[in-house]
């Protein structure tokens, strides 16, 4: 009894599945804590999280709960993504990246209020996501110690993780696993692993559950009409909406219509390249529809800079930054540019592409009389001469100056080239 009593505390990041499950147990029984499990609903596509709750009280957790974060992952977590057009690689938008700080919230808070100093998660030691949660985790409160089982243990293949689970009463899949590793959530969803191992292997079309194939989608193309106030995306075609709803319709419409798929290498933080595919329906939509916005929004200084801070704001979130001085400096610059996007983007969605074809807003700097070739021209032609004279003249200066001298360096350096491949040979 006393030594019950004297159990620490740890505060397990629960999904339901066989790795967080053995995790679980092996927390109890190696570790000697008392287990508490967070199960945080982010839209993933997994309908019972109450049996997610009970089945770690029937693992003997000391307490457990399913947690419904849609709202706030929507509103405080996509919404920035959004702000930022944030594309990992100009690609990725970072579903995964996103999650797991909101995550790490929860389970301080948690740990907090059980007084617990232990918190740990169920990730490997070569992906992203161990970074993510550690990073966020040491940011809210550096007291905090992490543990991170499938790191520590050593259950080397899926069979002895298997065979572990079955002595100690984890209750283990009877169905065949996926030889996908998936994540998923409102934002989207990430395919690796399994034949996606090797970059030359065409996706199988088994791994797509989100998007139809573009081959079987409808022939006739469907318009969405997007409605931004200050950067946030708040109707679908003329309807106001809230975005969880708005994320959630639009991946079923753009999936429908086979829009969304990505197939890609990408750089993880641990500086192993991963191929990795995705289906990203509603970010793409939307982080597309939101940049067409801002090229009638924004001036043209502050929409140049911004395409390097959102480099920049992707590269934090993805290695896990969101909790931090850089990325809440980057947010501050990201938000002042936001107040005057407003208006609405047309999409137009068919056999795969989701193509903006129209944008208006009340704000917009697009002037027709400035832009127009017809009658309603106001451009004043004649400033371009004296404009394009001193534009141009650094350009000229060097040109006169400098410009035969480069000319013969850069011929002679094209020369030594050729040379040195020719002895080489
Ligand atoms: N490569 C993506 C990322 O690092 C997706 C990771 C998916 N996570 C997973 N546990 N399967 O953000």
């Amino acid at each position: 009894m006393a030594q019950a009593a004297t159990k620490e505390k740890v505060v397990l990041a629960y999904s339901g599945g066989l790795d967080t499950s053995v995790c679980l147990k092996w927390l109890q029984a190696e570790k000697g804590f008392d287990v508490i499990a967070v199960c945080g609903n982010v839209g993933q596509d997994e309908n019972d999280l109450a049996a997610i709750k009970q089945k770690a009280i029937d693992m003997g957790a000391v307490a457990s709960f399913a947690v419904d974060m849609r709202e706030e992952y929507a509103n405080e977590y996509v919404t920035l993504a959004i702000a930022a057009n944030g594309l990992y690689e100009n690609s990725y938008p970072l579903l995964s990246a996103l999650s797991r700080p909101l995550l790490s919230k929860h389970m301080v808070e948690v740990a907090h209020a059980f007084g617990a100093k232990y918190v740990a998660h169920g990730c490997t030691g070569k992906g992203n996501d161990q970074v993510r949660f550690e990073t966020s985790i040491k940011a809210l409160d550096p007291s905090i110690e992490i543990i991170a089982p499938v790191r520590e243990w050593n259950l080397h293949s899926r069979e002895e993780e298997m065979e572990w689970a079955k002595a100690h009463g984890v209750p283990v899949p009877t169905t065949k696993k996926s030889p996908y590793s998936i994540d998923d959530n409102l934002w989207g969803r990430a395919i690796e692993c399994g034949v996606l191992e090797d970059p030359w292997c065409e996706p199988p079309a088994g791994i797509w559950t989100l998007t139809a194939d573009a081959q079987s989608a409808p022939d006739q193309p469907e318009y969405l009409e997007i409605g931004f106030e200050s950067g946030v995306p708040c109707s679908l075609n003329g309807e106001e909406m809230g975005l969880v709803d708005m994320i959630k319709t639009i991946n079923v419409k753009a999936g429908l219509h086979g829009c969304g798929r990505l197939d890609m290498v990408e750089n993880r933080l641990v500086g192993v390249k991963s191929r990795e595919c995705y289906e990203v329906p509603a970010a793409q939509v939307i982080i597309n529809a939101h940049k067409a916005l801002e090229t009638l929004c924004l001036d043209r200084e502050t929409q140049h800079y911004k395409f390097g801070i959102e480099q920049k704001w992707a590269t934090a979130v993805y290695e896990g930054l969101w909790y931090s001085p850089l990325k809440e400096a980057l947010d501050s610059f990201c938000a002042s540019t936001q107040a005057c996007v407003t208006g609405t983007v047309k999409v137009k969605l068919y056999k795969g592409s989701s193509t903006v074809v129209g944008r208006k807003s009340p704000y917009s700097l697009y002037d027709f009389g400035l832009a127009s070739y017809g009658a309603q021209d106001t451009f004043d032609h004649e400033a371009a001469k004296g404009f394009i004279q001193l534009h141009g003249l650094p350009t000229t200066v060097w040109s006169a100056k400098q410009g035969p001298a480069a000319k013969e360096m850069a011929e002679q350096s094209a020369f030594e080239e050729k040379a040195n491949a020719v002895s080489a040979a």
